[in-house]
């Protein structure tokens, strides 16, 4: 099957050499029966876990019922989806759309007429300020301000209008917000990036900053938020209040591509009908599994889950520092371990993790990426620990 894919599918991925064909929970199975522990969830679209009942239940009565209508009608799932996502997220208003990417690009596009309807930046004169080493997507625009070559180069021409700061410094960042810029974007943790965690108080001094300059900060929690740090938002550490937050991956319980913009009230109804939208974006099966997304993310389980496994993680990890791991960043149920290049390549680390049954991805160099799926047991857990520890020794 993977020879079979060679010829025609586009060599844009490099996969482990596995091929699933079915899942549930923390376990996904490939074609020959073999069971494996799926520590990287989807790029955290798997939070809840492969199938979930709730939403797999969700999904079949809506299949059943209506799948789609277009924005050109309403539908009569997509009003109580936004309206518990807003509860859920603490904002007025959300835009749904389908991929983080486009959620990203509906960000910027916010961002810049908010800019020139309430901040009164002359026309075509916005800016926004992102930092390096972030990951946003993969659109033309979305990579003209990334800062790794590989998933620009070849690209070019690049949409201007950005400006690229270091990660974790406020100092820069204050240095290159002037009058016209329209916005702060930056994960709250660089997840591609290898899991990098900026110093406290790092949020609380965007908000201060771009509260004072008068811009917006908009975080993009795709991959950081709905459960993965232990709060329902990764800024929910610093107690921090973005004016728009960015939500894709697990907003679509692993079933279908469900991404939001949420935010104030005052940013997200600059658009008027016309200037935005998505065929697909509030389709009424996406509406059905987000709002029992949404759901599952009201009781708290999830979050308390990801609280208290992420210690059994964190110490786990702490006894394998100096026995094949050079260090750790961990919050919540999300690690980046950068284990001793003499032992191999984050790749190399990965296919012998594969052999022990276990699932991850890696990153930049001889870093891997570790991001279960928020149900997993803290045996499964302790079990993947224990793999690593002997794929490193
Ligand atoms: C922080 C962040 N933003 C945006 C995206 C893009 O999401 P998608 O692949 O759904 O377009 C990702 C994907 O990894 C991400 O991690």
């Amino acid at each position: 099957m993977i020879s079979a894919e060679e010829p025609v599918l586009a060599h844009n991925y490099h996969p482990l050499p596995v091929v699933v064909a079915r899942a549930e929970g923390a376990w996904v199975e490939d074609v020959d029966g073999h069971r494996y522990l799926d520590l990287l969830a989807g790029y955290s679209a798997l939070n809840f876990g492969h199938r979930h009942p709730a939403l797999i239940e969700a999904a079949h009565r809506q299949l059943d019922r209506l799948t789609l209508t277009s924005r050109a009608f309403h539908n009569d799932r997509l009003a109580e989806f936004a309206r518990r996502l807003v509860e859920l997220t603490g904002y007025d208003m959300m835009l749904p759309m389908n991929t983080g990417a486009e959620a990203v690009e509906s960000g910027i596009k916010l961002a810049r007429k908010w800019a020139y309807d309430v901040k009164g930046v002359p026309a075509d004169q916005a800016t926004i300020v992102v930092a390096a080493d972030n990951f946003h997507g993969r659109t033309t625009t979305i990579v003209s301000f990334s800062t790794d070559e590989t998933a620009r180069a070849g690209f070019g021409p690049f949409t201007p209008g950005f400006r690229i700061v270091p990660y974790n410094d406020l100092a820069a960042l204050e240095a290159a917000i002037d009058e016209t810029t329209a916005a702060v974007l930056i994960e709250p943790i660089q997840g591609e990036a290898g899991v990098l965690i900026p110093d406290d108080g790092y949020l609380t001094g965007v908000r201060e900053l771009t509260r004072r300059a008068g811009c917006l900060f908009i975080a993009d929690e795709i991959q950081s938020g709905l459960g993965r740090t232990g709060h329902t938002l990764a800024v929910g550490h610093e107690g921090v209040v973005p004016d728009a937050v960015l939500l894709g991956k697990a907003l679509g319980g692993g079933i279908v591509p469900v991404s939001a913009v949420v935010g104030r009230r005052e940013v997200l109804e600059v658009l008027r009908p016309g200037e935005h939208g998505s065929t697909f974006g509030g389709n009424p099966l996406a509406a059905a599994v987000g709002t029992a997304v949404v759901e599952l993310l009201e009781t708290g389980e999830f979050q308390s889950r990801a609280t208290e496994l992420g210690v059994v993680l964190r110490e786990g990890l702490a006894g394998l520092v100096g026995r094949g791991v050079v260090g750790f960043r961990a919050r919540g149920l999300w690690a980046g371990v950068d284990v001793d290049p003499a032992l191999g390549t984050g790749r190399e680390i990965s296919e012998r993790l594969m052999r022990e049954g276990v699932l991850v991805k890696d990153t930049h160099g001889s870093t891997i990426r570790i991001a279960p799926p928020l149900c997993v047991t803290e045996e499964e857990l302790r079990s993947a620990l224990a793999a690593l520890g002997r794929v490193l020794s």
